[in-house]
């Protein structure tokens, strides 16, 4: 039996009148007008906020947004999430202005059944990333019920995560389950040639997973600030490109396992578009790589990367992809990625993307009903598919 259906979940229990603490990803960035950017990870909680309104709970949704780091950041407030949901609901959606104390358990005090309540962003506390049981404890007195429905933060031994649900009966909602259910049954039996397509900023924690999805994989294809480090392992000038001096070691690693396995091939971006200073349209131009001029940096991978990228992955079975390979926010940044997803959404075999950002390229090329499965969590779907334990998941009450 698949472990995910050895949790309970909110089918599984009785939610009339009951008070629901709702733990969600909501980590979404907000554009210049302080608008969600990309909802996707909202959308997505719809189905377990819908039971749950259904079924007359009173729903007291959590979560965290950015890396406040236990302090109050006024540009990480829920409030903006809480108007995007209630649209999305159409229903309105009211928030706190803190996720513990009388404010917001008045709040939660006055939902009705069917109700919801956005709570304030819960690393404004230190207790959170620290997972201090009074803190938990501070949450878990707003409600009757846990509901784990932050798959993207399953990978983090948080208060709001594991915590809680110490104190709580605790259940699974609709997008944990169907994510576990998807990654657990794709990490136990991947089909081969099995490859990985890793992008994106957060070069060190790229590394890492890297390393640990390295004995699966037959090709890996590298892009973003992620191969920048790469190169420079190997000597070549990158001039301003963004890359990670602590990530050498670990890309010293991958080169040495690369080496050492006749079925492991490593893809490096050949050329790349290149841009200087602030990059406007008129200091963009093609490089090879290894000719990036003094003060230009990379942002984005070139064309002849992306027919390397496509003919290495044309015979996969299974792919997954992790992050963006280029400045995917900005124009013409954004073609490497969006060239990615096309070729993703047109491959035969099993493709899986994780994480917000590549989630969003893939909404943006119009191809997300074409990939098999996109995952709302990036570093949580990656430690899945290496079969590790997820103490989100672990937190929850068994079957
Ligand atoms: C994510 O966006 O990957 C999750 O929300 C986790 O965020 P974190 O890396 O800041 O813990």
């Amino acid at each position: 039996m698949s472990p995910a259906h050895s949790k309970r979940t909110i089918r599984d229990i009785d939610l009339q009148g009951r008070r629901v603490f709702l733990r969600v990803d909501y980590n979404v960035q907000l554009d210049e007008h302080g608008f969600v950017f990309d909802d996707l990870r909202l959308r997505e909680s719809l189905p377990t906020i819908e039971y749950l309104r259904e079924a007359g709970a009173r729903i007291v949704i959590c979560s965290h947004r950015g890396r406040p780091r236990g302090e109050v950041v006024e540009t990480l407030r829920n409030a903006p999430v809480a108007r995007h949901l209630g649209s999305l609901l159409g229903a309105p959606v009211a928030s706190t202005e803190d996720c513990i104390g009388l404010e917001a358990y008045a709040a939660v005090e006055a939902l009705k059944p069917g109700d919801v309540l956005l709570l304030e962003n819960v690393r404004f506390h230190p207790g959170e990333e620290a997972n201090d049981p009074e803190f938990a404890w501070q949450l878990a007195s707003l409600a009757d019920v846990y509901v784990g429905d932050a798959f993207g933060t399953a990978h983090r031994a948080h208060a709001s995560i594991v915590g809680v649900p110490e104190y709580l009966p605790a259940v699974a909602g609709l997008l944990m389950d169907r994510e576990i259910d998807y990654l657990r049954r794709l990490s136990d039996n991947p089909e081969h040639p099995f490859a990985l397509v890793l992008g994106g900023a957060k070069v060190a924690d790229k590394i890492g997973i890297l390393n640990h999805l390295c004995g699966e994989s037959n090709v890996i294809c590298v892009g973003g600030g992620v191969a920048n480090t790469f190169l420079s392992t190997q000597g070549i000038d990158i001039a301003d490109s963004l890359w990670d001096a602590e990530g050498v070691p670990d890309a010293r690693h991958v080169f040495e396992q690369v080496e050492a396995r006749p079925d492991l091939r490593l893809y490096l971006p050949v050329d790349a578009i290149v841009g200087f200073g602030a990059a406007d349209r008129d200091h963009v131009r093609r490089a090879p790589v290894d000719h990036v001029p003094s003060g230009w940096r990379i942002l984005d991978i070139g064309p002849a990367t992306i027919e390397l990228f496509r003919s290495a992955l044309e015979p996969m079975r299974t792919v997954v992809w992790n992050g963006p390979l280029g400045w995917f926010e900005r124009e013409p940044f954004d073609h490497g990625s969006l060239a990615m997803a096309e070729m993703l959404a047109d491959l035969d075999g099993t493709v899986v993307v994780g994480g917000g950002e590549t989630a969003a390229v893939v909404q943006r090329a119009g191809v997300a009903d074409r990939i098999n499965h996109v995952s709302t969590g990036g570093a949580a779907s990656l430690a899945m598919l290496q079969g590790k334990p997820l103490p989100g998941e672990a937190a929850l009450d068994d079957a």
